[in-house]
């Protein structure tokens, strides 16, 4: 079969895996090919075990692969036949040098850029995936061109605004598309190109053109703002606790201002995941490096609350058991940074996990997807920790149970019997308002929510 088009990514990982797949799925007349230097990796993919859950993914994999939509680890061979390149390579928070543990680790980015610039030998459209610095595609430009061939490259921005856990919905119906060009005739030609690919399934008023630094940093912006979203509930849990107010009920009244809206105002012990403080950092590095430190400090604010609401729930934890965990077994529900996905990239959990077991803790984890992350997150520390898939059996004998991840399959479980086979007294500490609290103080637990008066037995 011949196709209208090669397209190509580089990097199958939690971004490109579901973003090839549905242009693959919604383009039959496009190949689309996914290489990543991880062998293993891509052998997953080719597998019926895919490297990633995603809830709707293996579906579409197993239903186009080999169709239009390829795995392969030969990346040569891929970067010469494709026209268009999206990268999606990670873009870790630096752990050295100048810009350690803020800017973001560019290093993989550029080995990419130099082997498609040292490989191809036709024009290609390359189109920045993965989530950059501001100027990003400026070097990209200047490395693809520093070679004395004369092939011919445009640079889009095309940020990712996919959440884990919802990727394939997020995909099929994006609330927008942004693409960021050049505004040259050959920059808004390859602009085009890439908006004919998304017009076959997103409406072309939800497709946005921007000049390619605005679209660069939209995705920086955006991710500050949610992050900022949920830090500034967040901030006001410790208050309600203080003062008897419920947040639930607080972020209901503040959510129906339509100005605001009622998502995202979901109180819980910290936002993880890859994105949100690595984003936010690297935002505050670039405010630095221009001298703005007032935006810098402003913006590093919501990070420094993020950390301070982790401590929150562990000396909520040491408070409310007689200011000692020492001993004391406590079952952890949850290690994925969120529900639906086996993800633990900057997870409370392990925060958490790590203080409990300075604490001197008996460690039980438990979660669906997320165990085997879990256990290399926590490397070091084996004969510490047990991990127990079943929450009945990874409860049992503990004297509390922390609510870390809000799995949909921890509200209804039988507490009944959970609280039998616990140490009394018994305590939840439900870091996701979750469960049914009333009910909970009913059967006999003392029960501490988030940003809501706690449910005890004692006087
Ligand atoms: C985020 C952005 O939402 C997405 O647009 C971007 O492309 C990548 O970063 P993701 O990190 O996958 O996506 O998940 P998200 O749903 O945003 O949740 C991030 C964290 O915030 C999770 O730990 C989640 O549990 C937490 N969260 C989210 C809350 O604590 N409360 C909320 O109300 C919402
Ligand atoms: P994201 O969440 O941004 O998708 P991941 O870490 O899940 O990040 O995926 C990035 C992928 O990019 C990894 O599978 C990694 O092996 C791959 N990768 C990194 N550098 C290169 C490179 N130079 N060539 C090909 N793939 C790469």
């Amino acid at each position: 079969m011949t196709f209208r088009k090669n397209i190509l990514c580089i990097g199958a990982g939690y971004v490109g895996g579901p973003t090839m797949a549905m242009i693959a799925y919604k383009c039959p007349q496009y190949k689309v090919t996914v290489v990543d230097i991880d062998a293993e990796r891509i052998k997953q993919w080719n597998s019926d075990d895919l490297p990633i859950y995603e809830p709707g993914l293996d579906e579409i994999v197993k239903k186009i692969r080999g169709r239009n939509l390829f795995f392969s680890d030969d990346i040569e061979k891929a970067i010469r036949e494709a026209e268009i390149i999206f990268v999606s390579v990670n873009t870790p928070v630096k752990n050295y040098g100048v810009g350690l543990g803020m800017a973001a680790d560019l290093q993989y980015w550029e080995k990419t850029a130099r082997q498609i610039r040292d490989v191809s030998d036709s024009h290609k459209i390359i189109v920045e995936k993965s989530t950059f610095p501001v100027k990003t595609a400026q070097a990209m430009e200047r490395i693809l061109t520093s070679n004395s061939s004369h092939v011919q490259f445009d640079i889009l921005s095309n940020p990712e605004f996919l959440a884990e856990g919802t990727a394939i919905k997020d995909l099929e119906y994006p609330d927008r598309v942004l693409i960021g060009s050049r505004m040259t005739e050959s920059g808004l030609k390859a602009r085009d190109e890439l908006v004919e690919i998304y017009a076959n399934w997103v409406p072309m008023e939800r497709i946005v053109t921007s000049n390619i630094w605005s679209s660069e940093l939209s995705k920086l912006v955006s991710n500050a703002f949610l992050a900022q979203r949920i830090t500034s509930i967040n901030s006001f849990t410790a208050f309600c606790e203080k003062s008897g107010a419920d947040i639930t009920e607080v972020a209901r009244a503040v959510g129906m201002d339509s100005r605001l809206g009622p998502k995202f105002l979901n109180a819980s012990i910290g936002f993880g995941g890859s994105c949100f403080k690595k984003d936010i950092l690297n935002l505050v590095y670039l405010c630095r490096y221009y001298g703005l430190v007032e935006i810098a400090d402003y913006w590093e604010s919501v990070v420094r609350i993020n950390d301070y609401q982790m401590r929150r729930f562990v000396l909520t934890m040491l408070g409310a058991m007689f200011n000692t965990l020492a001993g004391k077994r406590l079952c952890l529900f949850g290690f994925a940074f969120k529900a639906n996905t086996g993800d633990t990239r900057e997870s409370p959990a392990i925060y958490i996990s790590r203080r409990l077991i300075e604490e001197k803790v008996e460690l039980v984890i438990t979660d669906p997807k997320a165990l085997a992350n879990a256990m290399n997150d926590l490397k070091g520390l084996e004969g510490k920790i047990s991990y127990i898939e079943d929450p009945y059996e990874a409860s049992a004998n503990c004297d509390a149970i922390a609510v870390v991840t809000e799995w949909e399959l921890y509200s209804n479980l039988d507490f009944k019997k959970i609280y039998k086979n616990m140490v009394k007294p018994a305590f939840i500490f439900d870091g996701r308002n979750i469960l049914d609290h009333e009910k909970l103080f009913e059967i006999g637990f003392n029960v501490f929510p988030i940003g809501k008066p706690a449910l005890t037995h004692f006087e």
